[in-house]
């Protein structure tokens, strides 16, 4: 579907071209992610990119309508669902700052006793999970039921099958939260959170989807009911984090090249925003070796290049 063709001066279909353009010889490049047999199976030369403007309209170029696993991007909405009301003690449990290394690494995580570097690498994000457990009483319906309504997609839902995957090989991600608990940083079971988490994981989406949900940051925390979810500040710091840690370790090279808060998923999927005007949602699932995909990374290079269209 696409949308009427100017948006501030920017030309979207025009942009979606020259973005398809420049990534159509690359589509298949990189590595599935195939830590969880699951995410193996998927096609590497699946491309798609949409951008959903803050009035509704969405511009779309590729495969935009296939499903594929939203991974770490929903961590971009566990946190919103945290800190919706005001600055809670979640930031007691976890800091702010990139942590360059890997997004399951341990040993950080010991010698700063317990406390993650930032909300996005799988500790921080555990802890999150592990938080809007306690508040709500079941954080996967909690995330499920705000991304239905941001989506417009009443049956948007884990995919089973990614989540007993996730569960089957999680056993990093059992080690980061028993040693979390250790350190007196879990309120729940380890069990109990981390089952939250893997179907978190494993929520399935589309680009055109994707890119409808962050429009909830693209507004400054305003949903599409027009109703506020979160105060700009809020909305601000969610972006800040996005930029500064969105993209795991290659972080630095994300504000480099693409210049947006994005957050990036092993799915292949990368959620970008230009604040006050787009979201934009980016999937191949072919990975660099810092897990992000290579044609998602291309083509918002590609698109902030084209349109101007940067935070900076
Ligand atoms: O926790 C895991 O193993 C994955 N499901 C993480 C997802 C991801 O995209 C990488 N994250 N930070």
């Amino acid at each position: 579907m696409s949308g009427s063709a100017r948006d501030d001066e920017v030309d979207l279909d025009d942009a979606l071209t020259v973005v398809m353009a420049r990534v159509r010889p690359h589509i298949g490049e990189g590595r599935v992610a195939d830590y969880i047999p699951e995410l193996g199976r998927v096609d590497p030369d699946r491309f798609g990119f949409a951008v959903a403007t803050v009035d509704g309209r969405v511009h779309t170029v590729g495969d935009t309508d296939v499903r594929f696993s939203m991974q770490s991007i929903t961590k971009v909405f566990t946190l919103a669902l945290v800190t919706q009301k005001g600055d809670t003690h979640v930031w007691d449990r976890v800091h702010r700052e990139p942590s360059g290394s890997a997004f399951n690494s341990l040993y950080q995580l010991e010698f700063e006793n317990g406390i993650p570097r930032n909300p996005f690498i799988n500790p921080g994000a555990i802890v999150v999970t592990d938080e809007l457990l306690a508040t709500t009483g079941d954080a996967f319906a909690s995330l499920r039921g705000l991304l239905r309504a941001e989506t417009g997609n009443p049956g948007l839902d884990a995919d089973p099958v990614t989540a007993r995957s996730e569960q089957a090989t999680g056993e990093r991600n059992r080690a980061l939260a028993h040693l979390m608990a250790g350190f007196g940083n879990m309120r729940n079971p380890v069990p109990e959170a981390l089952d939250h988490y893997f179907r978190q994981c494993s929520i399935t989406i589309t680009a055109t989807e994707l890119a409808r949900a962050g429009l909830l940051l693209a507004r400054h925390g305003r949903r599409a009911d027009g109703s506020r979810m979160l105060d700009r500040n809020a909305a601000r710091r969610i972006m800040a984090i996005m930029l500064t840690c969105g993209t795991y370790d290659a972080a630095g090279e994300f504000a480099y090249r693409v210049g947006l808060p994005c957050k990036s998923g092993v799915g292949g999927g990368i959620l970008a925003i230009v604040p006050g005007r787009f979201s934009i949602a980016a999937w191949g699932p072919g990975l660099d070796a810092k897990g992000n995909s290579v044609t998602g990374s291309l083509a918002l290079d590609t698109f902030t290049q084209a349109t101007n269209c940067s935070v900076f």
